[in-house]
């Protein structure tokens, strides 16, 4: 591997992305993200996928059978008879569309006109979404688009948002074009560019954002080099810092505070009795300083996610009403609980939960606020996002399932399992609040939280699929969550 490894992870090397990697490289047209995806899976060997192409290989079908590129439904239809094939190497792509190569038409004015039209539409992108996953999930890719990181892959394992100014990007796309041999003036471009940036960005599904745990990269004024290496040092970013969290670990033996080594014991004991799985864990701890988020389907959620915590002090926020029941309300301050009211802004239980993860202890938060039905994560409330911003503290997400207890625990209705995340940092943070009210930034933080549990739900599905019992529950709960909703946040 060439220079671009900071000195002090030169001993990590190869080693440093994982085989299964999966690269997301996101930003507007003409920021150079073709050009540098294709460098990247060159240099980390990983297979390219562009996702544009797809969209341009559909609306160059819709252009040529005449299709109005308003109708969603004469889209939807083309889209899911069709036969799309990306026959990617490493490094170069060529489009197959009914078995026709149309590698270059796709690249034509005319495409570039419609495309983001065609796009727009939430049907045609929910076909092209799954189409993307599929080929990326079993991972070592580099896939480009505008929405990989926030939607296709939020789990991704480095995602980078890739953006030049507008006058930049005229200029690439200009030369680009002249050797394509298509001729359209400067003006034409800046025009076209700038239409294109407003239609993708402002569209209701899966719109062009910053996903805010990318690097973003600013590439006005960067040689192609440049702008190759420091994405490159991006993607490096989050597996050289999970490397440096496994050696840490190795030195030193998990140890459980020893106020909470009873509590743990017996629920540790308890959802091993009823064959809780653990998955991705490797049994290692949360790192210190984490919000861990969960996703809530049952009140046996806080001591069956806890019986897989090791090693750091952990606050958990937990309602208000809860600690007034005898006992219990004894036992949650005794485990550090912190008391939230939902109803409006809790203030101090914010700061508190805010001062004790600066202090390096780890933070176990609901953040859809309330029970979900099963299968149907979400919404996220905008807590999440103002201890985000208050601390900058990393998330691991957690992904339950098989909590309910309506049923025996762990029967074949519904696999009890704790899914656990990777390490989500806040890269791109700053350059959002550059651009955004702290309350767009929440907003942007919960969606992308949302995203991680259906994604982990999604992977859960794909090894244990979805039971009949835990599809009619979910559909039965969805009404009652509806009216708790009422009850609890007042609307
Ligand atoms: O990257 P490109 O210029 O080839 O993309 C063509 C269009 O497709 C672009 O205007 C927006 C759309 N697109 C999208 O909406 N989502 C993606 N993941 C990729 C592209």
């Amino acid at each position: 591997m060439s220079n671009f490894i900071p000195k002090a992870w030169a001993h990590l090397q190869d080693d440093i992305l994982p085989r299964d990697a999966v690269i997301a490289i996101d930003g507007p047209a003409g920021s150079g993200k073709s050009t540098t995806a294709k460098a990247l899976a060159k240099r980390f060997d990983l297979l390219y996928i562009d996702t544009g192409a797809m969209y341009r290989a559909l609306t160059l079908a819709a252009l040529q059978a005449s299709v109005d590129c308003t109708n969603e439904e004469v889209l939807v239809g083309l889209a899911s008879k069709a036969h799309l094939e990306l026959k990617t190497g490493r490094g170069e792509i060529a489009v197959f569309w009914d078995g026709k190569d149309v590698s270059a038409a796709i690249r034509a004015p005319e495409v570039d006109a419609m495309v983001s039209l065609v796009a727009s539409h939430p049907e045609v992108r929910t076909i092209m979404v799954r189409h993307q996953q599929i080929l990326g999930r079993r991972g070592g890719v580099v896939m480009e688009g505008r929405d990989i990181g926030s939607v296709v892959f939020p789990l991704a394992t480095s995602k980078v948002f890739l953006h030049a100014s507008l006058e930049a990007r005229v200029d690439r796309r200009f030369k680009q074009n002249q050797q394509r041999g298509h001729e359209i003036s400067r003006d034409d471009l800046t025009e076209d560019l700038a239409i294109r940036d407003k239609k993708d960005s402002e569209r209701a599904t899966s719109p062009l954002a910053i996903s805010p745990d990318a690097h973003v990269i600013d590439s006005s004024h960067m040689s192609l080099e440049q702008q190759n290496d420091a994405c490159a040092l991006a993607c490096l970013v989050n597996p050289a810092l999970d490397l440096e969290l496994d050696t840490d670990y190795a030195k030193s033996r998990p140890t459980i505070p020893f106020k909470y080594r009873l509590p743990f014991t017996f629920f540790h004991a308890v959802s091993r009795f009823f064959g809780m799985k653990e998955y991705n864990s490797a049994g290692k701890a949360v790192p210190s300083g984490c919000i861990v988020a969960c996703n809530h389907v049952s009140l046996w959620d806080p001591p069956l996610v806890g019986s897989t915590f090791r090693r750091y002090k952990i606050n958990t926020l937990a309602k208000e009403s809860l600690f007034k029941i005898p006992v219990l309300g004894s036992f949650l301050f005794y485990i550090d609980g912190i008391p939230i009211k939902r109803k409006s802004f809790d203030k101090d239980a914010f700061a508190e939960a805010s001062k004790s993860l600066l202090e390096g202890n780890n933070l176990l938060i609901f953040p859809e606020g309330t029970r979900r039905a099963i299968g149907h994560p979400g919404p996220v409330r905008n807590g999440l996002g103002i201890l985000v911003q208050a601390t900058r503290a990393p998330m691991v997400p957690i992904f339950l399932r098989g909590t309910h207890g309506r049923k025996p625990l762990g029967s074949d209705l519904s696999p009890l399992e704790s899914n656990y995340g990777p390490v989500i940092r806040w890269h791109g943070l700053e350059a959002l609040l550059e651009e955004f009210d702290r309350k767009v930034v929440s907003r942007r933080i919960a969606d992308l939280c949302l995203a991680v549990f259906e994604e982990m739900q999604d992977r859960s599905y794909q090894r244990t699929p979805q039971t009949d019992f835990e599809k009619d529950l979910g559909a039965r709960q969805l009404k009652k969550v509806a009216a708790r909703e009422k009850i609890v946040f007042g609307r």
